[in-house]
């Protein structure tokens, strides 16, 4: 009998074929998927956790579980998912991930696969020169935004701190990210020494506090080290005023991290780019292929000016490791961040962007700003609605004149399911979000919802 560990080439086709037949159900229906599936009862949730049997099933069966679970929850590839951060998900980021996990070559050190490792180091290079990092960049591609965050300020409290980061303060707003604030604490640095600076009307971070702030705790015997700006925050997609905050780290030798998990790949279209103006001046970025180019999730990025603070900060090696991180001049990936084994995310941006150029990625970000632009214009003409925030980027926030109105707005919103919208709470007030960032995403997506709305506030 074959070992079923390796299947045959017949049986490998076949194992394609079947997969394929569920995915091409899955995008022959895309286009009009309504943003939210329908409940499942407890006993079938619970049904999902069956444990594996001795000899297993027929891939049939599998695929059957597959499909079934499938059904609750929101529709990330659905045009009318405009909650939270939106990611249509890439059919040929897709193809990669099949590929790269087919092929099962180790990108942690550059000698087990130097030409993969040069392929993503190729990608993150491509990075550092969209922000202008200049010739000392690098970075790498990890998990997603927060485990960009995570490694950013690990780096900066390393180059800036040494092993004593006891007195250190870092700076952010109450609209910074919660991953941010997150890996401060799994970065050992207290509560205590994480400050919240005072937002100005357009909610983004005032640099005039902010310099305030730090000249209070250094008098204090404190040491300001990091302050993390916003490439686009989630609940509104703000910018803050990256120069300023430059200005400011620099004349108290600060490190500038912006978190741009959201808003990073913006700096593609022309509007973006005058919007984060200043990012190129960052000591890092985090920035979400997984959000902003689509591809499948798993795939964060970090890039930072001086590569060399990445690898002081996480080079580790051991005795079953060679002693030089790097291979004909291809540093090991493993060196520059937390992992050391890791799956090929260089290929999962790569293959799409090589196959398909940059200039559809930036069509579809020029099409969810114009888009943002459409509902904004729309909301703003509402009676009953608040509209203060002018969108920065592709997220348009809004609130009602009555906060239990908005609470009765999204319920009707989403039962309708066709479209998914979540809130966010600023300045005690209840806000609505539509969050535009889906390819898929139209002008009639973003009717449908603001039409139930105008209803609902009809009554
Ligand atoms: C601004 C921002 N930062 C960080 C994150 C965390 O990213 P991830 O979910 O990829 O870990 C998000 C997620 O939406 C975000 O919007």
């Amino acid at each position: 009998m074959t070992n079923p560990l390796e299947p045959d080439r017949a049986t490998r086709d076949l194992y394609a074929e079947e997969v394929l037949a569920l995915m091409h159900e899955w995008y022959e229906g895309v286009e009009t998927l309504d943003a939210t599936g329908v409940d499942l009862d407890e006993e079938t949730l619970k049904s999902f956790r069956a444990p594996p049997t001795e000899k297993g099933r027929s891939l049939e069966e599998v695929l059957s579980v597959v499909r079934e679970a499938g059904i609750p929850g929101t529709y990330h590839p659905s045009g009318g998912h405009m909650s939270y951060i939106p990611n249509a998900g890439l059919y040929t980021g897709a193809v990669a991930e099949f590929l790269s996990a087919g092929l099962n070559r180790y990108t942690g050190v550059a000698t087990a696969a130097p030409g993969f490792s040069a392929i993503e180091h190729g990608v993150v290079g491509w990075l550092c020169s969209l922000f202008e990092l200049g010739e000392d960049s690098g970075g790498l591609l990890l998990s997603g935004g927060s485990m960009a965050n995570f490694t950013g300020i690990v780096t900066a409290r390393h180059a800036k701190l040494g092993n004593d980061f006891s007195e250190g303060v870092v700076y952010v707003t109450r609209h910074t990210h919660h991953s941010a604030t997150k890996a401060t604490r799994l970065a050992g640095i207290r509560s205590d020494q994480v400050e919240i600076v005072a937002v100005d009307q357009n909610l983004r971070m005032d640099v005039d506090q902010l310099e305030k702030h730090i000249e209070l705790d250094r008098a204090a015997g404190r040491v300001p080290f990091l302050v993390i700006a916003s490439g686009g925050t989630t609940d509104t997609g703000t910018v803050d005023p990256l120069r300023g905050i430059r200005e400011v780290a620099d004349r108290h030798d600060m490190w500038m991290h912006v978190d741009a998990a959201y808003g990073g790949f913006f700096q593609l279209t022309d509007r973006g780019r005058a919007t984060l103006d200043g990012i190129s001046t960052a000591d890092s970025v985090a920035l979400d292929p997984h959000k902003g180019l689509s591809v499948p999730f798993g795939v964060g990025a970090l890039v930072v000016k001086d590569e060399a603070a990445l690898v002081d900060a996480h080079l580790g090696r051991g005795a079953y490791l060679r002693d030089e991180d790097s291979y004909l001049g291809v540093r090991d990936i493993a060196s520059l961040g937390p992992e050391l084994s890791r799956p090929f995310r260089g290929l999962t941006v790569w293959l799409p962007l090589q196959l398909h150029g940059i200039a559809p990625f930036r069509d579809a970000l020029d099409s969810s700003l114009d888009l943002a632009r459409h509902g904004f214009d729309r909301l703003r003409g509402i009676d009953g609605l608040e509209t203060p925030w002018e969108p920065d980027l592709s997220i348009v926030a809004f609130r009602f004149e009555d906060d239990d109105m908005g609470v009765a707005a999204l319920q009707a919103v989403n039962e309708d399911r066709r479209v998914h919208l979540s809130p966010t709470v600023i300045d005690d007030r209840f806000v609505l979000r539509f969050a535009i960032l889906n390819r898929r995403t139209t002008s009639d997506h973003v009717d449908h919802a603001i039409d139930i709305i105008e209803k609902t506030l009809i009554g």
